[in-house]
């Protein structure tokens, strides 16, 4: 055991929490021979932000006089509890505060929440811990980048089926009919292949810049949605029928510019996206993610997730 004290983490404490995940990701990836993270903290403060703004009470540091030297982050939406964030300064690993902070914001045994994370292939300390608690990889998660080499090979979507872009959708004033009626819709989609709804992490989405579309079919009927976005990050992708998830990454592909190479995060039970996205030319980054459950809750040949942070 360790003298370090547990508390709820204050808005103060996120840029120490990135300065936390960068050093320790990178002291074990540079075992690895992987490039380290690149400097700019941006990206990972602002779903820091967003993590602490939903679930306040499932933030917390480990402190050690005065100085946070480890941090943990889960959310919970419905039923499932989803932890984000673990990670411990290299100096103090391996004393028992993972698993302290752990203990502190997991739900109560014997309730109904169903238990998940992401976690990287390349790190048994991580995958063991969490495992003891019944948070078992079961999945690999795999990152897909690079250019589009072979466009002739992105699928259009079927004949009928059109993809509206949300803001079309929800042109109106906030809380107007347009936005509810997106946000139904979403949710009626997360509640099938997720198992929950999220619309907090929608509206994140949104404030990131991410473009989502709302696919429609010949009916009018709902089928799936997506995004994209400039920097090269495509997803999340949710298809009520499997057969669409290839087509609506064709269309999320091109449909903005992107600045870059493109990235796609792609659970390995969505085959048919795997396929499409090496053969027009991106190529798997890193080593898998591994996504560990307790118990089945998500449809992951249908949804592809936000990112191994925010499902
Ligand atoms: C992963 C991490 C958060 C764990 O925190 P920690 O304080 O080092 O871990 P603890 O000492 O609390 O617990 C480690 C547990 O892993 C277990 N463990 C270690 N190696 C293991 C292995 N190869 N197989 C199974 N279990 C293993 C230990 O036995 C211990 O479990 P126990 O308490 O039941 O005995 C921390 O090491 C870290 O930040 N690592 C680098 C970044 C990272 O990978 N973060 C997780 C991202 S999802």
């Amino acid at each position: 055991m360790t003298d370090v004290s547990i508390r709820p983490a204050a808005a103060a404490d996120i840029q120490a929490c990135a300065e936390i995940w960068r050093e320790s990701i990178n002291d074990y990836t540079g075992r690895l021979n992987q490039h380290p993270i690149p400097d700019d903290l941006g990206r990972i403060i602002r779903l820091h932000q967003h993590l602490f703004a939903t679930d306040p009470g499932l933030f917390v540091v480990a402190e050690r006089e005065g100085r946070v030297v480890a941090f943990a982050a889960a959310v919970r939406r419905d039923r499932l509890w989803f932890l984000s964030m673990c990670f411990v300064r290299p100096r103090e690993q391996a004393r028992g505060i993972g698993r302290q902070l752990l203990e502190t914001i997991l739900p109560p045994a014997g309730g109904d929440a169903v238990l998940a994370t992401a976690i990287d292939s390349a790190q048994p300390v991580s995958n063991g811990l969490y495992s003891r608690f019944g948070i078992i990889p079961r999945l690999p998660l795999l990152s897909i980048s690079g250019y589009v080499t072979h466009p002739e090979v992105l699928p259009d979507l079927p004949p009928g089926t059109v993809a509206v872009p949300f803001e079309t959708i929800a042109s109106g004033p906030p809380g107007g009919p347009g936005h509810t009626e997106l946000t139904s819709a979403v949710n009626a989609l997360d509640r099938e292949l997720l198992g929950v709804e999220h619309p907090q992490d929608h509206r994140f989405l949104r404030t990131e810049g991410r473009h989502g579309y709302l696919y429609r079919d010949a009916i009018g009927a709902t089928v799936g949605y997506g995004y994209t976005w400039e920097t090269g990050r495509v997803g999340p992708l949710a298809a009520r029928d499997e057969a669409l998830v290839a087509p609506a990454l064709g269309h999320l592909l091109r449909a903005v510019p992107s600045r870059g190479a493109q990235a796609v995060w792609v659970p390995g039970a969505a085959g048919s996206a795997v396929e499409l996205l090496l053969g027009a030319g991106l190529r798997f980054e890193d080593f898998p993610i591994l996504l560990s459950w307790s118990e089945p809750f998500a449809d992951f040949e249908r949804y592809l997730p936000i990112s191994p942070g925010l499902l």
